[in-house]
């Protein structure tokens, strides 16, 4: 289980701290699909990399902290932030955004593999019986042993996404985070790397916590998913409860924003730009943005509560409901 509690964060920048992250509370459950959508900018990125315990400046945990907890091979192990990547690899893996790029290019996939496998868990083998073993992996998931020898650049970017996620999941962690995963590759193989995630999620049964902007990603793969917007997690839920009864305005507009099939009407994105971190007005941060805003809005932070059984939201339009529910 991943355990956020009360996260802020910041980047240290030359004109002051830019806080990005806003007193963070959620539970990632084990063996979910766990879904993290909003528009670019929010801080998704920013989550991943705070949950991988890749807290580097300019990046700074202001307040709170990240717990990783589970079993592995039947043993317990329970991990803070700052001590997190001791689990790295066995525990916890982390796919990042625009991930080809993280790659060598100078250096064969085999070499790659070899540098990122722990060498406490490979078990006094030589390298080649490592790669040996990676190589049995590669055909499980359908992937020639011969990519081993390819440079970064002789593979498509798709078969390089599929490396990546070997890479990210031979160790069979407990916990995989993937950053936009398929963004920037096309329709089809989008949809391969997206059934190889989640095939692999089942047969490992870990937790995949996928960040993306596109909502038809999360509507296809995940179990639950939270809406963020400015820094803040503004709704949370099952995602099939999401898309057929979205209760936070700002997620009423992204699932309203898009196609479905038979509807021929033109779909508008949201109008108005998310605000400065530097400087975002009083109360709700969608107030400028949200048709429905009223005083209070402008006034009083809503608080993530929960509206209906496994829903939150952070909207006053919903106070009344909340507190029906207790
Ligand atoms: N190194 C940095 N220094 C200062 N500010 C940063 C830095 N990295 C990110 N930010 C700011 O933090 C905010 C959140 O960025 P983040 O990359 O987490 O967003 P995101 O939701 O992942 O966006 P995208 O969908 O474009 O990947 C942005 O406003 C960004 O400008
Ligand atoms: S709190 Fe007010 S401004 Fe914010 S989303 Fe809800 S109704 Fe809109
Ligand atoms: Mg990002």
């Amino acid at each position: 289980m991943i355990k956020i509690d009360h996260l802020s964060t910041y980047y240290e920048t030359i004109d002051g701290n830019v806080p990005v992250l806003n007193d963070l509370n959620l539970e990632i459950k084990d063996n979910e699909i766990f879904g993290i959508a909003g528009e670019s900018g929010c801080g998704k990125t920013t989550l991943l990399k705070t949950l991988y315990d890749i807290v580097e400046f300019p990046l700074v945990i202001g307040h709170g902290k990240v717990i990783l907890s589970g079993t592995k091979d039947g043993k317990p192990f329970s991990y803070e932030s700052g001590k997190i990547r001791n689990s790295w690899w066995s525990n916890i893996s982390y796919i990042p955004q625009a991930a080809q790029s993280v790659l060598n290019p100078i250096m064969r996939m085999k070499q790659q593999f070899l540098d990122s496998i722990p060498r406490e868990s490979r078990k006094n083998e030589t390298p080649e019986e490592t790669l040996g073993r990676v190589a049995k992996y590669l055909e499980e998931l359908s992937l020639s042993p011969d990519l081993l020898n390819a440079y970064p650049f002789q593979l498509s970017g798709g078969m390089r996404q599929r490396m990546i996620i070997a890479l990210a999941t031979f160790m069979s962690p407990n916990v995989v985070l993937a950053d936009e995963p398929t963004t920037a590759l096309d329709v089809v193989i989008q949809r391969g790397i997206l059934m190889m995630l989640m095939r692999l999620q089942k047969q490992q049964k870990n937790t995949l916590v996928l960040v993306s902007h596109d909502m038809g990603v999360h509507y296809q793969v995940t179990d639950r998913m939270a809406i963020m917007y400015s820094g803040s997690i503004v709704e949370l839920g099952k995602t099939e409860d999401i898309f057929s009864d979205p209760i936070h305005p700002y997620t009423t507009m992204l699932v309203g924003a898009l196609p479905k099939v038979g509807d021929k009407s033109q779909k508008v994105g949201i109008p108005g730009r998310p605000p400065a971190f530097t400087n975002p007005p009083p109360g709700c941060r969608f107030a400028p943005r949200c048709p429905h805003a009223a005083d209070c809005c402008r006034r009083e932070v809503p608080r993530l509560r929960e509206i209906r059984p496994g829903r939150y939201a952070a909207c006053h339009l919903f106070s009344e409901e909340a507190e029906q529910n207790g």
